[in-house]
């Protein structure tokens, strides 16, 4: 019997690959750079599931390319916003995602940007680098201690949720803005409106999922409500933050620091203005970046594939309810 085709867009775990290539006609691209969209629609010709990643603009028009045949597509990861997920429904083509298996990592590693950000680890790093470093200074590089900050959390799902309990943990004052009130909260406060959690916060961190309505959901008038020795955090989607303005905010300190994971577009642009500035940490998408999280993401990719090629809807499925399988 012909085996399904499974096309992997970019080098992944070997042990995950041999598992997928023993029930699948298996194509890896394994090019240094992510497949251009007239690439991928080459290679995905008559494939039943897709592999996909965060670079892959996964398009009405790559689905049609692959043509009928295409089942699945499985995003690396929990954030699925590169793939047109109403066209896929429409196409009966499952999507699927990696929820759980990289909250205690991402979460963590925004707290860690926040600490580096309230101690100034990057400033830091570079003073030395540069030959600043005389004299044990009294006065000089000091930061703050979170336990007097308040953090504001914007989404309050699996991973801001997770960060608000490190938080607490740590004696700092959660509040956070969602729509609804999830069931545990480790103490944090709810606030009722975008506009109160940037006045009241110290630290903001970006939660929530990127969509229509949240691209550009931090610019000008936003980051002119918080306060100014505020920090921004985002580990979240590039463009939920105006790159443009933040650099604005930052160069004109309207606000104090900012911490970026994630930028619009990304990779941020060499000769990008932000990146002279000295209030920034900024680091390329790296908040599930461990082994371990990784590899737990690759067996749950590979996981909702072979599912999906046994003709069952993958347990992780997005859009169950738009598909008749
Ligand atoms: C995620 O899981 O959404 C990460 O940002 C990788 O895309």
């Amino acid at each position: 019997m012909v085996k399904p085709k499974v096309v992997v867009t970019r080098k992944q775990f070997t042990e995950e690959m041999e598992r997928l290539s023993k029930v699948s006609n298996l194509v890896i691209i394994d090019t240094p750079t992510p497949p251009t969209s007239k690439e991928l629609k080459e290679q995905i010709k008559g494939a039943t599931a897709l592999f996909a990643h965060i670079n892959d603009n996964v398009s009405s028009e790559i689905m049609d390319a692959a043509g009928q045949s295409l089942k699945i597509i499985a995003e690396f990861g929990v954030g699925y916003d590169n793939v047109d997920v109403n066209a896929a429904s429409e196409r009966n083509i499952a999507v699927a995602n990696t929820p759980g298996v990289l909250t205690e990592t991402t979460a963590s590693f925004a707290f860690t940007l926040i600490q580096s950000a309230a101690r100034r680890i990057a400033e830091c790093d570079r003073y030395v680098r540069n030959g600043k470093w005389k004299f044990f200074e009294p006065l000089d590089l000091l930061g703050y201690d979170l336990s007097s900050s308040t953090l504001g959390i914007i989404g309050f799902g699996r991973i801001g949720s997770y960060l608000g309990k490190i938080a607490s943990n740590n004696n700092m004052k959660v509040i956070y803005y969602n729509r609804s009130t999830p069931t545990e909260t480790y103490g944090a406060e709810k606030v009722d409106s975008l506009n109160q959690l940037l006045e009241k916060s110290d630290i903001v961190s970006i939660h929530c999922p990127y969509t229509a309505e949240t691209k550009n959901l931090i610019a000008k008038k936003e980051l002119s409500i918080m306060k100014n020795n505020a920090t921004l955090i985002n580990t979240a989607r590039g463009p939920i933050v105006n790159l443009d303005d933040l650099y604005e905010a930052l160069s004109k300190n309207r606000i104090a620091y900012a911490a970026l994971d994630v930028t619009d577009p990304e990779p941020i642009k060499k000769d990008h203005p932000i990146l002279k500035l000295e209030n920034l940490t900024i680091v390329p998408h790296i908040a599930s970046a461990t082994v371990e999280t990784r590899k737990k993401m690759s067996k749950m990719t590979v996981d909702n594939i072979i599912e999906g090629l046994n003709s069952s809807v993958p347990t992780y499925c997005v859009n169950t309810e738009k598909i008749h399988w």
